[in-house]
């Protein structure tokens, strides 16, 4: 392959540092293997994931590095040997949370001096909040960022050998680093990431700050990695970025998003394909014929319209107004008639009016969106958005929100119940938590759907009779 090449050497971090990374795997091994032999209990790791997919795949990186060192993993604090919080910033309720769950630790740290805690991810890209878990969560051991996970390795040795915190956070951009271990919670579908960072600077938002500038993994790196994956037996591939679209742009070459898909359509094993997230203005027409014409490519768009307000997306920078985005919703049904369509709204953005929420409310008419996230503004510091004058206040955010709620309910009702007697196609994904002889799985479209079945079928495409529906999810039974 002549394009999307990985001839942007610095852009990489460097097999010689990706070697000195795994020699500190290995010296925690060592460890490991001692205090294992001479317990006979293997060290536990308790990991903590909060935000996005992104955050998350991060988290299995984390998992994949673990389990490297000899590390197992529990979900119970109190039994482990490290735990580790992975942050999320983009909300200030996401933030608060973490905080809370450090105050809670430091009782079991003064028990059990040997603990190690460390925190991770977005929220500690902002020095404010290292300086304040320096101060006031004086037990955290460890702080490193999003720039300089695959440092993690050595940051572990590091913490577990020094009395105070150790804290290695880059402003910098990161580089792409190849090869880190992956360990996936699921075995049907996996994430994978086609680039990092983002260049939109929506002004509400603090991942451009959190997460740095764009930058693409070479084309050669993804379909390698997802050609492994179908050798493995995963069936379903989520292609990851803040801004998908625009996969490939600072490569340079012509390399687009459009031109990936196509390309990770061929490979053999994979038999869904799903991405996000995208942005209206950079979805291509090339895309969306891309799209069309891949059969693996699910018909399921995840499109943030954030606000209906033509006023207020120009002051959320996301140049757009309402119509481009009913256009564009418009082309995109042209071209997949059955897309489901799913989508982010923020309530409250500063200043916004009755009117300006009313737009809001009529493009959820208008598209009728199988599902919506809702959030509520949250101010974020050093955002352009935290400085707007007209903040809407907590009581007209949280009515408006409501309404919104309420609307969305009530058309992913109305759309769910156009399932009823029909037949859908649903990847299974494993048992469901509650009834060990209920299965779940999602249709192409996205949307969950529970059905009886037996552990034989996790992994297989199975046709699901629609008899009941709900507002999140549908039941059936298998037509065999
Ligand atoms: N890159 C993705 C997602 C980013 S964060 C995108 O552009 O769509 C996920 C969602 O969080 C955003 O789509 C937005 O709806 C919401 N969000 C981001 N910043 C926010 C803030 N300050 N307050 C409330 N919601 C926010
Ligand atoms: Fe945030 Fe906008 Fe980038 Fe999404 S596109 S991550 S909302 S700045
Ligand atoms: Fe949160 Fe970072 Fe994702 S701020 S939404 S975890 S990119």
């Amino acid at each position: 392959m002549s394009k999307g090449t990985r001839d942007r050497k610095n852009i990489y971090v460097s097999p010689e540092e990706m070697a000195r990374q795994q020699r500190f795997i290995d010296e925690i091994k060592e460890l490991n293997y001692r205090k294992e032999v001479k317990t006979g209990k293997k060290k536990l790791y308790c990991l903590n994931t909060f935000g996005c997919q992104m955050n998350e795949h991060d988290s299995e990186k984390l998992a994949g590095m673990l389990a490297e060192m000899g590390y197992a993993e529990t979900d119970n604090v109190n039994e482990s040997d490290l735990v580790i919080y992975n942050t999320c910033c983009v909300r200030e309720n996401a933030e608060l949370k973490v905080y809370g769950h450090l105050g809670m630790l430091k009782p079991l740290k003064n028990q059990k001096p040997d603990l190690v805690i460390a925190v991770c991810g977005c929220m500690m890209q902002q020095p404010e909040v290292v300086e304040h878990i320096k101060k006031t969560y004086s037990h955290v051991d460890l702080i490193f960022g999003t720039h300089n996970l695959y440092k993690f390795p050595e940051l572990l040795y590091s913490a577990m050998d020094s009395q105070t915190t150790v804290v290695d956070v880059w402003d910098c951009d990161g580089q792409i680093a190849e090869n880190v271990a992956i360990e996936r919670k699921d075995g049907v579908k996996a994430w994978v990431t086609v680039m990092y960072g983002c260049n939109n600077f929506c002004t509400y938002c603090i991942v451009p700050y959190v997460r740095g500038r764009e930058r693409s993994r070479s084309m050669d790196d993804i379909l390698e990695e997802v050609r492994m994956l179908g050798r493995q037996g995963f069936k379903e591939i989520t292609l990851l970025g803040q801004n998908v679209n625009s996969y490939g742009k600072d490569i340079g070459d012509g390399t687009s998003f459009a031109e990936l898909i196509r390309e990770v359509n061929k490979i053999p094993g994979i038999e869904r394909i799903r991405f996000t997230t995208s942005h209206p203005k950079d979805l291509s027409d090339d895309l969306i014929y891309a799209m069309r014409d891949c059969e693996k490519v699910c018909e399921h768009l995840h499109l943030p319209f954030q606000a209906g307000s033509t006023r207020i997306l120009k002051l959320m920078n996301r140049k757009y107004t309402k119509e481009d985005y009913i256009n564009l919703v418009a082309k995109i049904k042209e071209n997949i008639p059955d897309i489901a369509l799913t989508t982010d709204i923020i309530v409250g953005f500063p200043g916004e009016t009755e009117e300006d929420f009313s737009d809001t409310l009529d493009i959820l008419e208008k598209i009728r969106f199988d599902n919506a996230y809702t959030f509520l503004y949250s101010k974020r510091t050093g955002t352009p958005a935290a400085k707007m004058e007209d903040q809407v206040p907590e009581e007209v955010k949280k009515e408006r929100f409501q309404r919104l709620l309420e609307t969305q309910n009530r058309i992913s009702k109305e759309i769910n119940d156009t399932f009823l007697g029909k037949v859908v196609e649903v990847l299974v994904e494993g048992v469901s938590k509650t009834n060990d002889k209920i299965f779940t799985g999602r249709t192409r479209g996205n949307k969950v759907v529970n059905f009886e079945a037996d552990a034989s079928l996790i992994g297989k495409l199975v046709n699901v009779r629609i008899n009941t529906v709900k507002t999140w999810s549908l039941e059936g039974s298998i037509v065999r």
